[in-house]
This record gives C-alpha cells, structure tokens and sequence, in this order.
C-alpha cells in the first residue's frame, strides 16, 4: 500500500509540469515484465498517468511489458521497481536518439504520384492518390468511396476489390485507427496491391469482396509524421487537450473498463460514444453493409496478437471455438512464412480490458467474426525500419490468404 501512495505523491508532483511531450529527449522505454499479480498490479498503477505511456499491455503474467516513460517519472518510476523487486531493463536509453537513427537510415524514397512502395512508409496524400490510381487503372475491380472526411478535413477513402455483383460476402479490414502503429497501412495496402495489381491473386476476388480502410485516422497518422513520432489519438480539440482514442470510441459498453475519461490520457473514450467523425463514419459504413461483412479485422501494432471478443469483459461469446480454430489457421499461414507465432487470444485476459473498442462493436452488431491484429514490433517498438515493412506484409498476407479460404468454405455456396 505504502508504494501506491508514494507513487500517488510523487505523480501529483510530477503532473504539475508539461503536457508539451512533442519531443522525446531523456524519454526512455522500459521492459518489465511482472512475476505475479501482485507486481501485475502495482504495474496497473502507472497506467492512468501521463507521465507513462504502454506501449504494450499488460495481458499476463511472465509477459513482458513496453512502457516509454518520461525523464521526470523515471527516478520515482525505477525506485518502485526496485522497491517491489519488479524485473526491469530499459530497452531503450533515449527514444528521440534512436528515431533519429532511424531517420538517418530510412533512406526516405519518393513515391511517384499514384504508385505504392513497400520500402518506405507513405504519407496519407501518397496513400490516397494510389488508391484513386488504382480506381482509374483498374475501375471492373476496384471502387474506392470517401466514407467521410476527417476532423482536419482530410478524405477517408476506403476501396473496395470485387469481380462485380452485389449482397457477396466481405472481407472488411481498417487500420491505422492509432496514430502512431506506422506498419498498420502497408499491410493494408498490400492487401490492396496484392489483389489488384498481381493477377495470380484474381480467385481471391472471385466470390468474396474485400473492403479495405487502410487508415482510419489520418489527421493522427499525419501528426506523427509531422511532429509527434508516438501520437495515438484523433486530432480533435479539446478544452486541453487534443484527441481521442478512436478504440476506446465505439459503442461497445462504452465508457466502462479501460478507458479513460480524461481527455489528456492516450485511452480517453471522448465525451460520449462516437463522438468523432472518423469513428462515425466506419460505424454508418459497417452498418450499411454488415449483413455482407463476413470478417471484421482492425489492424494495429505491435506485439503479434490476434484478440478476439470480448475486451470490455472476460466472458466469451458463445462462438469462442471457432474464432479460436480460425485464429490458429491464421497463425499457421503466418509461421510458414518465417516459422514466427501470433498469440491466439481474447482481447480481455483479466488483467487488461477494453471498452469502446471496433472489434466488440462489430461481434456486438452481428459480425461472427471479429479480431484485432497487433503486428509485430520492429525498431522501438512502433517504428519497424523501412526494411522491415516488406517481410511483414508479405508474412501478414499469408495470414490474410488463410481467412480468405475460410470465409469461402463457411459462406461461399456452390
Ligand atoms: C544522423 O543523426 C545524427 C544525430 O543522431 C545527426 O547529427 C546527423 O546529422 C544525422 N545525419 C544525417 C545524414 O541526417
Ligand atoms: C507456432 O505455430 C506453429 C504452427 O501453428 C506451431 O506448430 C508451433 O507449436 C507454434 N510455436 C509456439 C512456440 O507456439
Ligand atoms: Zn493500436
């Protein structure tokens, strides 16, 4: 008890400085890996407190925890580990020194207006102009939709890949919904490329439609390139602060676990379920078009999990066996590729929970089948170097191919 109040006194005094955290000088990331609830809890401690950013979560026990936390907490932050004798290493000594790193050796390459690259990650101008490539080059196949506009004005442009007529079952992948999880839009975009642009992949379009967003939430996405490398949220204003976390927004027992109601935390809900017109617009598209979608998939980063339903409460829903033998389908296409695993698992472990999150929403409206993915980490963590981008897509793409099948055995009707 003594240690919470001691990090509650400190916290206090630490809070009184900064919200400006747009730079990362002094921050650092630290690996702790919790050895009983116990620890597990006095590690939840943290997880309300600005200064103390998860970037992973704690789901288990013996599972090692991200945590970036900043220069003013880490004294008081180490001195509670030690104290409660809580297994830690800092993994990274300066989050802003390594992202220059990664700066000097990205080898930033330029996009021709309308064409993809896999070896670099693309601003969301260049992300929209390949799809309205695509739409032109490819218009038997390819329709893409803005579904709306982003709080800072920005088009959300969603594709649709079809071989034509209507009612097919759907594949419906978004991603991108957090800012900060850069692998997220390659992998959907290489859904996009892969079908369209490769014609060994035409069966895959035959009988089932793919709906792709490749990022929910551009004005979050953009900031991260412009000038905060680890945003999460949406970019809306607030009374001060900025954002919401756009899965902590849905109306999924919304505003209940694991999600905060105050509008500086990375996890704030928003003021009220679908408070914001990103999340707004998924929820009228998918509504309109549930009846088809077959598969929901919301793509993030990083820790290669595959989560299914539920993540506001440890209770599974009635159809847990096959969203289990389905994931592990998943998994085995993914471990062809370079013998790597995904944790097959409910989004809720007991420890961590969720509400407001996609991936509820869409089992709660009907959508049998239902997962996050969280790809894996590459550099920091949320920063895969650029060459990591084309070994995780082409290995995510074999897990795709695999729901793929399976949505055509159990809907696909010959
Ligand atoms: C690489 O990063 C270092 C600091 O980390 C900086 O001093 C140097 O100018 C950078 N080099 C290039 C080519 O950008
Ligand atoms: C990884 O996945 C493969 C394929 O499903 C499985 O055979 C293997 O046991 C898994 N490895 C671990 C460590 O879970
Ligand atoms: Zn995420």
């Amino acid at each position: 008890m003594k240690l919470f109040v001691l990090h509650f006194v400190l916290t206090i005094i630490v809070s009184v400085f900064s919200y400006d955290s747009s730079k990362y000088s002094g921050y650092k990331v630290y690996q702790v890996t919790p050895k009983s609830l116990y620890e597990a809890y006095i590690l939840k401690e943290f997880e309300h407190d600005e200064h103390f950013d998860f970037w992973t979560e704690i789901r288990s026990i013996n599972l090692p925890v991200d945590i970036m936390v900043s220069p003013l907490a880490q004294n008081n932050f180490e001195a509670i580990m030690k104290s409660a004798n809580i297994d830690y290493f800092v993994n990274i000594d300066d989050v802003e020194a390594s992202l220059q790193n990664e700066e000097n050796t990205s080898g930033r390459s330029i996009v021709t207006r309308g064409s993809v690259t896999f070896s670099d990650f693309m601003r969301h101008d260049d992300i929209n102009a390949y799809l309205e490539q695509l739409a032109q080059d490819y218009p038997q196949i390819v329709s893409i939709e803005s579904i709306g506009i982003s709080f800072e004005g920005r088009d959300l442009l969603l594709v649709r890949i079809s071989s034509g007529g209507s009612n097919k079952p759907t594949i419906y992948v978004q991603a991108a919904i957090h800012a900060r999880e850069w692998i997220a839009p390659p992998v959907a975009l290489y859904i996009i490329n892969q079908l369209v642009e490769n014609p060994d992949n035409v069966n895959l379009y035959e009988d089932v439609d793919w709906v792709v967003i490749p990022v929910v939430n551009p004005d979050g996405y953009e900031y991260t390139h412009t000038t905060e490398r680890f945003w999460r949220k949406t970019r809306s204003t607030g009374t001060i602060c900025y954002g919401i976390d756009g899965n902590r927004n849905f109306d999924a027992l919304w505003g209940t676990v694991g999600a905060s109601s105050w509008q500086c935390d990375i996890t704030y809900r928003g003021h009220k379920a679908f408070s914001e017109v990103e999340t707004q617009a998924v929820r009228d598209y998918i509504l309109e078009h549930k009846d088809d979608i077959k598969l929901f998939l919301d793509v993030h980063s990083f820790g290669r999990w595959l989560l299914y339903p539920y993540g506001y409460s440890d209770d599974e829903p009635d159809d847990v066996e096959e969203l289990r033998t389905l994931g592990r389908l998943f998994n085995d296409a993914i471990h062809s590729v370079r013998g790597l695993n995904y944790t097959v698992l409910s989004f809720a472990s007991g420890l961590y929970y969720a509400s407001g999150t996609s991936v509820d929403w869409a089992k709660d409206i009907g959508i049998e089948l239902a997962y996050t993915i969280e790809l894996p980490s590459g550099g920091t963590g949320f920063d895969p170097p650029s060459s990591d981008i084309e070994p995780v897509v082409e290995e995510t793409w074999e897990g795709f191919k695999a729901f793929h099948s399976y949505i055509v055995d159990k809907f696909v009707t010959n």
